[in-house]
């Protein structure tokens, strides 16, 4: 009897969860817009150790003496009553590109006198791993001198060792591998002297053989790995404010990051004295990752490039400074210099050069940025003759134009009635705002002028504290206002043609910057919240979009509901992506109009978490991730019961 009643009060229950249910409806056979294949791609900025200390591998930290104290993460080191002496050589005149090396002294027969290399933040080393030491050294008086390469771990055991010896009186670079007998996060660097006498020596440098493609003096594998699995449409380089420098000195020149290692100027990077509650005093760039490298990361992780280039400013939260008018040409020479490097072929000087440094391919250079957050009437002044210079001889390739820092001002009101007036091809917006602002700004697109110039959202991310505070964290509310936000995005996809998170990545002993896509430590990286938003949003775009509407209109923030639909050509299907940004579960049904039925069962992703504050960590990095279920569709509807706080992607397959 009481068996009864309960069965009968749970079929009353479902009934009125079903009549409950919000109906939504989408008209498959109504393509409003169809979705760039570039919609979702990557900013890539040098910020948070992203480069040097991150994705580049390379594990000693000033290799080259070129930081302002030319000794900073080196040590000196005795043994066994070994000594000597290292002085700091300045060939300026010389090599002004790279002017510091070593001289260093043994001035004992027996021992060992040494320097040792702490690394960023240590050296992550993998046990069985290969590494290569390589260092450009050469030899005067009696070439005594033989190295001692080791790796000590934390407690100063060693954990890999080589013998080297470099034996010219010319500079020549000398390079040796050996294994490493543990795994440790904070490995360090030591390079021994024995053998009476001096030796010279210059780009000390150890890197781990496994690299991203295996490319030697390359990339972090499991980083790219992380860039490449997202499968971008585009990758945005260099940043960001460094692209605009402090001052103009320090300004992001490619010209300078391309070809030998040791012919790269380095640079102080901004970032290094930004923030006065972040201080990073050895954060350097040495533009080892540098163009080529970039472009070629883009190919390998089939994105569009899309560099940013200076356009004649620093950056207008520091200096300011300008270039005058009439000393401009050389900057917009870089541009053109540029577009031919990425497409030019052989015959041209700077095919030639990329063709030298061996790639003959184009990099298929589409899209340029002219400048990164500018602003005002002399960034007007400036485009124009960036412009005019760059369309009269490339008029294929679109110009990327900042709007200002922010989503709305009167920065932004100038920049963008200007460049709507002139006719601009797409404009960089930017909005680093609340996890309150994304959920109220998913309409922000729907009026937008169809005709006037694309959007890219170039750098976004919600910010639980306020922008700029190291108190923000990648929490889920401010991935899940993302997510609802990027629908937005998505259902005006004839307007806004790209969109990319920001900043990408940052090493968590490290940072300047927070929130951040993906973070990582000396040996392992984990996705953020974020992360797997902007993947399954990537991984999931379709290809057109259709309306997705409740009570005929689009569903942007209806009982904290977002929602967005669009036909995947490729896979012959149907994606629905839904939001539930609440604290209570949400009935849904879909009652799909235009197509000719659906398989029976259609495939769910979810991504959610019950606790807003939740994040994601190098102890446990997939916390919130994509989840795979099925869900069943009868004939044209599709019944679907979204959990609280919760992002869940259908893709529905035609019959
Ligand atoms: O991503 C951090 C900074 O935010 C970028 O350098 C800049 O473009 C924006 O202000």
């Amino acid at each position: 009897m009481l068996r009864k009643a309960f069965l009968m009060l749970c079929a009353a229950g479902a009934l009125s969860a079903n009549s409950a249910r919000a109906q939504y409806t989408i008209a498959a056979d109504k393509v409003k817009a169809q979705i760039s294949p570039n919609m979702y791609g990557i900013f890539f900025e040098d910020i948070n150790l992203a480069a040097d200390g991150g994705v580049y591998a390379e594990l000693v930290k000033n290799r080259s003496f070129e930081f302002n104290m030319p000794l900073m993460g080196w040590d000196e080191q005795k043994k066994d009553g070994g000594d000597g002496r290292v002085e700091v050589i300045n060939r300026a005149a010389d090599r002004p590109e790279n002017a510091h090396f070593i001289k260093v002294y043994i001035d004992s027969a027996g021992g060992s006198f040494g320097l040792s290399n702490e690394g960023f933040r240590g050296m992550g080393i993998k046990e069985g791993e290969e590494y290569s030491f390589s260092v450009m050294a050469k030899q005067e008086g009696e070439q005594n001198v033989k190295l001692n390469i080791e790796l000590h771990d934390d407690k100063n055991a060693i954990i890999g060792k080589a013998e080297l010896t470099p034996t010219d009186k010319e500079w020549n670079r000398y390079s040796v591998k050996f294994k490493a007998t543990a795994t440790v996060q904070k490995a360090q660097l030591y390079v021994w002297m024995s053998g009476k006498g001096i030796i010279d020596m210059d780009m000390v440098s150890l890197f781990p053989e496994h690299t991203w493609k295996n490319r030697p003096g390359g990339l972090r594998a499991d980083l790219v790995q992380k860039l490449a699995d997202m499968k971008p449409g585009f990758l945005r380089f260099p940043g960001g404010c460094i692209v605009e420098g402090r001052e103009l000195n320090t300004r992001y020149q490619w010209k300078k990051t391309i070809g030998a290692v040791d012919q790269r100027t380095n640079i102080i990077n901004r970032w290094n004295t930004e923030f006065s509650h972040r201080p990073t005093p050895d954060y350097y760039q040495t533009f080892g990752l540098g163009f080529m490298e970039y472009f070629m990361t883009a190919e390998d992780i089939g994105a569009s490039p899309l560099p940013i280039l200076n356009c004649g400013m620093a950056c207008e939260f520091n200096t300011g400074e300008l270039v005058p008018m009439d000393k401009l040409d050389p900057y917009i020479q870089d541009a053109l210099d540029l577009i031919e490097f990425a497409n030019g072929d052989v015959n041209t000087k700077w095919g030639k050069l990329r063709t030298d440094l061996g790639h003959p391919a184009p990099f298929h250079l589409k899209m340029l940025g002219v400048g990164n957050e500018q602003w005002g009437p002399q960034y007007i002044e400036r485009w124009k003759a960036f412009t005019k210079a760059i369309k009269g001889k490339y008029p294929d390739v679109k110009i990327v134009s900042a709007v200002g820092p922010f989503p709305g001002g009167k920065e932004f009101d100038l920049l963008n009635k200007t460049f709507r007036a002139l006719g601009a091809d797409i404009l960089d917006e930017h909005y680093y705002a609340s996890p309150k602002w994304f959920l109220e700004h998913a309409k922000r697109y729907d009026n937008y002028d169809r005709k006037g110039p694309k959007i890219f959202a170039g750098e976004y991310a919600a910010q639980n504290v306020v922008t700029g505070s190291p108190k923000n964290k990648n929490t889920w509310e401010c991935a899940l206002a993302e997510a609802a936000f990027m629908t937005g995005l998505e259902r005006n996809a004839d307007v806004v043609r790209m969109a990319s998170y920001a900043p990408l990545f940052a090493h968590v002993e490290g940072w300047q910057w927070t929130p951040d896509l993906i973070w990582f430590d000396n040996l392992n990286s984990y996705g953020s919240p974020n992360y797997y938003v902007q993947q399954l949003f990537s991984l999931n775009k379709g290809t057109d979009v259709v309306p997705l509407l409740l009570n005929n209109e689009a569903v942007a923030g209806q009982d904290g509901c977002f929602a967005t639909a669009s036909l995947d050509k490729n896979t012959n299907g149907l994606v629905i992506k839904f939001i539930n940004s609440t604290a209570s579960a949400k009935s849904t049904s879909f009652k799909i109009t235009g197509s000719k039925g659906y398989q029976k069962q259609a495939s769910v992703i979810t991504l959610r978490s019950n606790d807003k504050d939740a994040v994601n960590s190098l102890e446990t990095p997939t916390a919130i991730s994509p989840k795979n279920s099925t869900v069943n569709v009868s004939g044209n509807t599709l019944k679907l019961d979204v959990e609280p706080y919760t992002f869940k992607i259908v893709r529905l397959k035609n019959k």
